[in-house]
């Protein structure tokens, strides 16, 4: 292809894609929060949190679901002044559960949390943690505990879930994966194995619970300032930093009221930033199509990002190997 037809090709993409935005901005039907029940698992902290204010304000009530008592106080009385600002806001409750230990704890707190506020309208899949470690590194206990939280515990909540949602004929479902459950880095055999998982799982329930008039949504978060974040990141190996940061670091509420705004539309994947962008546009496979912007994206930049993707590839396989070359030197000296 010449110069100018390619950039031909990307002058009617541009202005195709624009079109479709247009058009988007028009046809879309956006379901409302107000008065309905949002449950949020890992709503104590990071995303979670900022996506439970997100909501308050929208006019809904809020289940947070996290292990640690004291945090989910805090988090409660934290939402309660969001909605103390708004008129005619929800309520908040809160539930102490570890949804990574087995299917009845999480089922009983749906149950429990739809007895006080009404069936769940929205599920934000939030609790999850990652640890990058190199793989022969990795403790049989922390590659369990990654599956057990990441994937069970956001598989079985669900599942109750959507007993729910199919009985009312609606409902939106959130799962939180990551940039990482897109594309394998070093550091992440395991989170990015459980993380990957999640998204499989959400391709399958999406085929079978749309006749009910549910939607599935898949957040992709880059690397955010959360204490999860934080608490990852002071022992991530050298080469997962210098890779990781090539995206920046995002601020949790932007990348919640993303997540809301997108899942309240039925898209399939949420993101933040051009890599995001990138990695969900380029990742999508055989994935469903919610939206005229993503699919027309999809087939149309689908080339394009695959060759930028190369030039990341080749940049992270030289921070792997210029560390790998230090540490052998290193070795030497002694
Ligand atoms: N921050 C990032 O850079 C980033 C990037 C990509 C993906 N993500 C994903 O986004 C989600 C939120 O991350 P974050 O950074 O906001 O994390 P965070 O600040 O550490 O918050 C995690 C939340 O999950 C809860 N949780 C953890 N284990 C749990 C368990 N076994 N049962 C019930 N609740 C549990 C935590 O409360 P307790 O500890 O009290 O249970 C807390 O409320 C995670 O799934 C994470 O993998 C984050
Ligand atoms: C689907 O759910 C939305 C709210 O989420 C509701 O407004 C709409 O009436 C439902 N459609 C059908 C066909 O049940
Ligand atoms: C993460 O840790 C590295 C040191 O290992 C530090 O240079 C960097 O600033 C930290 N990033 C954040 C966002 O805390």
């Amino acid at each position: 292809m010449s110069l100018c037809c390619y950039l031909e090709y990307i002058g009617v993409t541009v202005v195709i894609v624009a079109i479709v935005t247009i058009a988007n901005i028009f046809s879309t039907k956006k379901r409302d929060l107000k008065g309905k029940h949002v449950l949020i698992t890992g709503g104590s902290s990071g995303i979670g949190l900022s996506v439970a204010h997100d909501v308050a304000r929208r006019g809904a009530s809020v289940t947070l679901v996290a292990r640690n008592v004291a945090n989910l106080q805090k988090a409660q009385e934290e939402v309660e002044g969001t909605i103390s600002s708004i008129s005619g806001g929800g309520k908040v409750q809160f539930f102490s559960a570890d949804l990574s230990s087995n299917a009845e704890v999480a089922y009983r707190v749906v149950k429990d949390a739809e007895a006080s506020l009404g069936p769940v309208f929205m599920l934000v899949n939030c609790a999850g943690f990652a640890r990058a470690q190199k793989f022969e590194d990795l403790s049989p206990q922390l590659v369990k505990s990654m599956m057990d939280v990441n994937f069970l515990g956001s598989f079985f909540i669900t599942q109750e879930v959507v007993r729910s949602m199919k009985q009312q004929e609606e409902g939106v479902i959130v799962f939180t994966s990551s940039q990482g459950g897109l594309v394998g880095l070093y550091g992440f055999t395991a989170y990015s194995a459980a993380k990957g998982a999640l998204i499989r799982l959400a391709e399958s329930l999406h085929m079978e619970v749309k006749p009910y008039n549910i939607t599935v949504t898949v957040c992709c978060p880059p690397d955010t300032d959360t204490p999860g974040f934080e608490e990852e990141n002071k022992t991530k190996p050298i080469e997962t930093t210098l890779i990781s940061e090539a995206a920046g670091l995002f601020k949790p509420e932007d990348v919640a009221r993303k997540l809301v705004d997108d899942a309240l539309v039925g898209k399939f994947f949420t993101t933040s930033g051009l890599e995001g962008y990138m990695l969900t546009t380029l990742c999508t496979g055989m994935g469903p199509v919610t939206d005229a912007l993503s699919f027309f994206s999809q087939v149309f930049l689908g080339g394009l990002f695959r060759s930028v993707s190369a030039f990341y590839l080749w940049s992270f396989g030289r921070i792997v190997e210029t560390e790998h070359q230090k540490r052998m030197a290193s070795k030497k000296v002694e």
